[in-house]
């Protein structure tokens, strides 16, 4: 689909989408094409009961008059309390009406669009950054409905006399969107498809975006002392590998201490010998979510040339029951040379992230750690599909992650955390064991993970286990992968770290 910004309408298109505040006169070229069609749209309006609020839309096909095939008469909400969500919504839910209606072009006129509370640029950018995540689809598999159920949208062209402005903002926006697509096309990819090595080349290919790659295979990790990684591994006929992207927009200037990112990538969570249940099982392929969202937000730094320097490492295995699986009740040794006791072969997300973690701070001595993961079922019964959980040793980063999180809709609710819930991690023959009781569940994982953080490192750990997969279509993300991540984490360095 492409999007074009224009001082004037082109010629030829099949649809134009204007705009009504609720309670307001119609105005602008709302008022001005209802005048061309002798008050029909506005007739439309009062028939379907269309209040304007944000996102409501009104289609009227067939407008007498009118050389096109419909109009979409869009509610904008009331504007003094709008932000850049309404208009990513507005983008979303226009897109979503008209993917598979509209045939060509669809004009969406901004013409006097005003709002004191959103940068008049901004506007037509953001509606358009909607329209564009909304349109995603992961198309790959289909061979036989491919061509039916294609879109019939192929352009939306914005009239804005800010064109030039709302170009340099979309630019900035598509950077993101394409982090987003490119996590949740893995996230989308099946299980047999995106092994640990296929991910480890989907990441090797990011290289040709600036960003450097390294790849750690099995040899590798065994000598370096992955045990905890290594051992989740050991029933899976994948080999494991691990995934360090450095990308570095100082410009050589990047002396002070790295961000590091890094990524649950269970790609496929059978549980190993704790077996999971049947149902709901084949959606155990997206545990890769952190490790993807890690990518995404790489790609989209690149992109967009942001000015920091942040190294994203992966943790990328399959989780199998098998004669070589890993035993409840085996004792690994981690890479920081702590051992642990693997009660639950389920509870594997943070033996992962353990090794990961440890490495990269010997490796980068970084001040600030994000790590991204589907860590527990937990997190998905407290919070839904609204919010991921958030644990954190640092108050001044929480505050910024949920901030970001609440701009970009990519949202976060801090647990707490503490000594009380530790120490249900001791272990009678090990340094610790990865399980501890029921209660308290996501707490006491993101414990575990915080006893591989070393002093003076500011950590935050996202468990998202809800939020990387929709069950429904939202109005910016079709049904499927969600994206979520590359959102928060480039916002949260673009407001914190460039
Ligand atoms: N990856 C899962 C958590 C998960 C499951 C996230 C489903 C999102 C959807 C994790 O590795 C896991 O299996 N956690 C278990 C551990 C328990 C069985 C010891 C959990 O939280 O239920
Ligand atoms: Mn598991
Ligand atoms: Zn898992």
């Amino acid at each position: 689909m492409k999007i074009r910004f224009a001082p004037k309408p082109p010629s030829g298109v099949d649809a134009i989408a204007v705009f009504v505040e609720p309670g307001a006169q119609w105005q602008g070229p709302a008022a001005e094409l209802d005048n061309k069609c002798q008050g029909q749209l506005r007739r439309a309006c009062r028939v379907a009961k269309f209040k304007g609020s944000a996102a409501e839309v009104c289609e009227v096909l067939a407008p007498a008059g009118l050389d096109v095939s419909r109009v979409l008469i869009v509610g904008l909400g009331p504007l003094k309390d709008a932000n850049p969500a309404v208009f990513e919504n507005i983008g979303g839910t226009l897109c979503a009406h008209t993917m598979g209606s509209v045939d060509g072009a669809l004009v969406v006129d901004t013409t006097g669009l005003e709002s004191a509370a959103v940068d008049a640029a901004d506007m037509p950018a953001r509606i358009a950054f909607g329209a564009r995540l909304r349109a995603y689809r992961f198309d790959r598999y289909r061979t036989e409905r491919r061509k039916e159920s294609q879109p019939t949208l192929a352009e939306i062209a914005f009239v804005t006399p800010r064109a030039r402005a709302c170009e340099t903002r979309f630019k900035r926006l598509e950077a993101v969107a394409a982090g987003v697509f490119l996590t949740r096309d893995l996230v989308a990819e099946p299980p047999n498809v995106l092994y640990p090595k296929e991910f480890a080349q989907r990441l090797r290919q990011l290289t040709q975006h600036g960003i450097k790659v390294e790849v750690l295979g099995e040899k590798k990790l065994k000598q370096l002392g992955f045990g905890a990684l290594l051992g989740v591994s050991q029933g899976s006929l994948f080999e494991p590998q691990v995934v360090i992207c450095e990308y570095d927009g100082t410009g050589g200037r990047g002396k002070r201490a790295p961000i590091v990112l890094a990524g649950k990538g269970v790609t496929f969570d059978a549980g190993g010998i704790n077996i999971k249940p049947t149902a709901g099982l084949e959606t155990l392929k997206m545990d890769m979510g952190g490790a993807a969202s890690v990518a995404g937000t790489l790609m989209t730094l690149a992109l967009r040339k942001a000015r920091c320097h942040v190294i994203g490492i992966c943790g990328l295995v399959e989780n199998m029951p098998s004669g070589s699986a890993q035993r409840p009740g085996d004792v690994v040794k981690t890479l920081s040379g702590k051992t642990v006791e693997v009660i639950n072969t389920d509870a594997e997300g943070r033996l992962v992230l353990c090794d990961i973690l440890w490495y990269a701070q010997e490796r980068y001595k970084p001040r600030v750690i994000v790590d991204m993961a589907t860590l527990t079922g937990a997190i998905v019964i407290a919070l839904g599909q609204e919010y991921a959980g958030l644990f954190c040793n640092d108050g001044p980063l929480a505050s910024q992650l949920i901030a970001a999180g609440e701009r970009t809709g990519d949202r976060l609710w801090q647990y707490p955390m503490g000594e009380a819930y530790d120490k249900h991690l001791n272990s009678l023959i090990a340094d610790m064991r990865n399980l501890g009781p029921n209660e308290g569940r996501s707490i006491i994982a993101a414990q575990f993970i915080k006893r591989f953080v070393q002093p003076g490192v500011a950590w935050a750990h996202v468990d998202f286990g809800g939020m990387v997969w929709a069950e429904q279509d939202t109005a910016l993300s079709p049904q499927g992968a969600t994206g979520f991540g590359v959102r928060l984490l480039d916002e949260w360095i673009s407001t914190h770290h460039e």
